[in-house]
């Protein structure tokens, strides 16, 4: 079993799919791996740290040249991919309703491409999960790139000049990046508040010293669909939501957003008039700004200033912290091909639960429900 680790292509990204640690494990099962020379630089890994964990290191001719996985970050080019057997997996992160293209070119080479964004959320699947592995990082980073932009301090200090007072920190959707926003808030010395529209987090808002700011007495006011993800509200929900965040968001100096319903262009959560009664200097991250933005006048890839407001929107943050969001990244692609390694076949075969959630194509055809309903 001869497994690729491709070179991440695209712009911005420097995450790369497997380590010298996950390279070892692999090789612990008996599968040969094979990485593109240069693959791990922006992550702090050197070839030659590859290559002592027992890895090949190549063209990327030479490391598809027969290979049965590839691996990768985000989905590479199709056409970067010649040279590669037909029947080949291709696993990462395969943005399928981003790349409709992109997939259907796989389709066409017959690759069977596996998106691990699809891993389904149950018990046994947590530790293949790079939704969460990557957004408790974005949660993490999104509170240090608010602190970098913020011309004040977090913590409440007393010194002999006087008391600088604590920062005020707003948390808008409290999934896995939430969460770790709101421990890193509170762990530079903010006060923090936290508001999702599933009433579940409100425990967890608690639990981490926050306080929770949530929409009472309406209709509709569960948001938890399946799978533990948001769905979309009611109107009337919408509407106490955006009354409740007004009078609450003029008094806070740092927000940080990040919800995401899925298969859908991220809530608006902040207007521009919202934005405009923030005081001059305040900061707002918006994490799904990729997704559509959560904030009115958020701008992919850029810090945009808005009525002396901020609003930071960096693409891709998890690449921001390279070497971690990989060494996470790749034990998730490990821990998964691990869990269905055959040791009579040499490599993993799927189940039918994981398998048909995540298989986008097989057979020169998209196979996936969610693609094809
Ligand atoms: P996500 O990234 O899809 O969304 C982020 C947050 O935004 C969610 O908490 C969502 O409820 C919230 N949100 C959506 N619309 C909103 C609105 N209009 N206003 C305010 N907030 C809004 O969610 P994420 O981080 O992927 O986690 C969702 C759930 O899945 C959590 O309960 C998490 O614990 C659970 N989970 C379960 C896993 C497993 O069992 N394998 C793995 C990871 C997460």
């Amino acid at each position: 079993m001869k497994l690729a680790v491709l070179k991440e292509s695209a712009d911005g990204e420097r995450r790369v799919s497997a380590t010298p640690e996950t390279v070892r494990k692999f090789a612990g099962l008996g599968a040969e791996v094979s990485v593109e020379s240069g693959a791990g630089a922006t992550a702090s890994v050197s070839d030659e740290e590859y290559r002592a964990a027992g890895a090949a290191v190549g063209s990327r001719g030479e490391v598809l040249a027969g290979a049965d996985i590839i691996l990768g970050v985000q989905g590479p080019a199709p056409e970067s991919l010649a040279g590669a057997k037909p029947g080949a997996w291709l696993v990462a992160g395969l943005n399928p309703f981003g790349e409709r293209a992109r997939i259907d070119a796989y389709a066409a080479a017959g690759f069977e491409a596996l998106a691990m964004e699809f891993m389904p959320r149950i018990t046994r699947a947590q530790s293949m999960d790079i939704l969460s592995s990557q957004s408790n990082l974005a949660g993490y980073k999104a509170v240090l790139d608010a602190a970098a932009e913020y011309g004040r301090a977090f913590p409440m200090m007393m010194t002999a000049a006087g008391t600088v007072s604590a920062a005020k920190v707003f948390v808008m959707g409290v999934g896995v990046a939430g969460l770790q926003a709101i421990a890193t808030a509170r762990r530079l010395g903010a006060q923090v508040s936290a508001t999702d529209v599933r009433s579940a987090t409100k425990e967890q808002i608690l639990s981490l010293g926050a306080k929770p700011i949530f929409v009472e007495n309406v209709k509709g006011i569960e948001g938890e669909g399946s799978g533990g993800y948001a769905t979309e509200m009611s109107d009337e929900y919408k509407a106490a939501q955006a009354e409740l965040v007004s009078s609450h968001i003029a008094k806070q100096d740092i927000v940080i957003t990040t919800a995401l319903i899925p298969g859908r262009p991220a809530p608006r959560l902040i207007s521009d008039a919202q934005v405009a009664t923030m005081k001059a200097g305040s900061v707002i991250v918006d994490l799904a700004v990729e997704q559509g933005g959560n904030v009115e006048g958020a701008v992919a890839g850029q810090v945009v200033e808005r009525h002396g407001v901020k609003i930071v929107g960096h693409r891709n943050v998890p690449s921001r912290l390279a070497a971690d969001a990989s060494a996470l990244f790749a034990r998730n692609l490990f821990n998964f091909l691990s869990a269905f390694w055959d040791k009579e076949k040499g490599g993993p075969v799927l189940d039918e639960e994981i398998g048909d959630a995540i298989r986008l194509t097989k057979d020169g055809q998209v196979v996936n429900a969610r693609l094809l309903g």
